[in-house]
């Protein structure tokens, strides 16, 4: 008899040096380095440079790190030119998705899959990322794209794209976080989908453009956008505990921005998350989105509790809100989330071609056996 793991829920499927979770004691270590403390002390680039390298840069390391990314956030043009006739009323992720199809007829050394020219095609998608994102946020509000500036990094740069015009050093580091906090998770489905596109030893766009597809979907990267969207539906915090209340009398309900497949406890993401969306609250005097985000949290707390489990909020649930107090729509968060997810996937894609085994997993078949084939006249 096979084992089924439905949703290979528990298989492990190789070793890997870049990510452990502890899902019982709400523990997610990048390399060694605790994520409060990455979250807490180091910029997006640091820890990008931590995750593809496996230590923390030198000043110096850092800055050139800073050098390598600088001349790859310009994109080509006719990337660009699919954003702008990109139907709006789709997802931005499909978009996205699309324009990044298009950066390997741009690349002449696109199907290499050594390392050095892997490492070549992160730095490119990780800056490439930022200015198709700004930019696709800027055409959708009926703006034309700002160009990268020079001097900035990768936070600073994508809200300066978005904006047209230079941010607080504070938007910066609020950003900083939230790219350092969703730039990787292990095993989790798009990561995965990276890995075993590359497992067949395609390239890394191939590979990365399969991953942003994974993402787009409401049990992943999806879901930041689906929480700011049931927030806007409820639209105040008095509403919430009906709300919630009915949702979940519905078969099979699933709240966007609670549970998790590997937390039990507290996705330690979204402990940083809510701290920062309680000091943008208080800082903006705006404090709707992070009081009605504690209530939900409340109400669901109770309801779960009632049903005897231990559903919390995870990442995505308190980005939705923080995401809305700099400024974004919330259409936009999950190719927010791509922006910081690109750096991730790239770290694994690194391992994966280093040392790679083709996927192939096996289904286990319950179909109809021994048919008769009858000529298509007869049937
Ligand atoms: C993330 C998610 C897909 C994990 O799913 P999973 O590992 O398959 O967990 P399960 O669906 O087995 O959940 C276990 C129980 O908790 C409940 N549960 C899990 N997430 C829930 C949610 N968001 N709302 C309500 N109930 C939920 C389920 O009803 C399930 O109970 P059951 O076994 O009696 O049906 C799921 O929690 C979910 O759909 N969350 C909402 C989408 C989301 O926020 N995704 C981003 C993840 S970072």
């Amino acid at each position: 008899m096979e084992t089924i793991q439905r949703g290979l829920d528990g298989v492990v499927i190789d070793t890997s040096q870049i990510c452990s979770i502890d899902g019982l004691k709400g523990e997610l270590i990048y390399r060694g380095y605790d994520i409060r403390e990455l979250a807490d002390k180091a910029s997006f680039e640091e820890v990008v440079y931590l995750l593809w390298n496996g230590t923390l840069p030198t000043q110096s390391e850092l800055d050139a790190f800073r050098d390598e990314l600088r001349p790859h956030f310009a994109v080509p043009s006719e990337a660009l030119e699919v954003l702008r006739h990109f139907p709006k009323e789709k997802s931005p992720m499909h978009a996205l998705r699309t324009a990044v199809s298009l950066l390997p007829a741009s690349d002449p050394e696109s199907e290499g899959v050594g390392l050095d020219n892997v490492r070549r095609i992160g730095l490119r998608l990780s800056a490439q990322i930022v200015t198709l994102t700004a930019a696709l946020q800027r055409l959708r509000e009926g703006e034309e794209p700002v160009a990268p500036h020079p001097d900035l990094g990768l936070a600073a740069n994508f809200l300066y794209m978005t904006r047209g015009e230079r941010p607080t050093d504070a938007a910066v580091r609020v950003m900083d976080v939230a790219l350092v906090l969703h730039a990787e998770h292990g095993s989790n489905a798009s990561t995965f989908v990276a890995r075993a596109t590359a497992s067949t030893l395609t390239d890394v766009y191939s590979a990365v453009v399969a991953a942003i597809g994974s993402l787009k979907g409401p049990l992943h990267g999806g879901a930041n956008t689906a929480v700011m969207q049931m927030l806007e539906e409820i639209g105040s915090t008095q509403a919430v505990d009906a709300y919630i209340v009915d949702k979940l009398a519905e078969p099979k309900a699933r709240i966007p921005g609670f549970g998790h497949r590997v937390y039990r406890v507290l996705d330690p993401r979204a402990a940083v998350l809510e701290e920062v969306s309680q000091k943008l609250a208080e800082e903006s005097g705006d404090a709707k989105w992070f009081e009605m985000s504690q209530e939900m949290e409340r109400v669901m707390d109770r309801e779960m509790g009632r049903r005897g489990k231990g559903v919390k909020p995870n990442v995505d649930f308190f980005s939705a809100s923080v995401y809305r107090m700099l400024g974004f729509p919330a259409e936009m968060y999950t190719p927010i989330f791509t922006v910081a997810r690109v750096p991730g996937w790239m770290a694994h894609l690194l391992e994966q071609y280093a040392d790679n085994r083709l996927m192939r997993p096996k289904l286990a078949y319950e179909g109809p056996k021994g048919e008769t084939f009858v000529p298509i006249e007869a049937r």
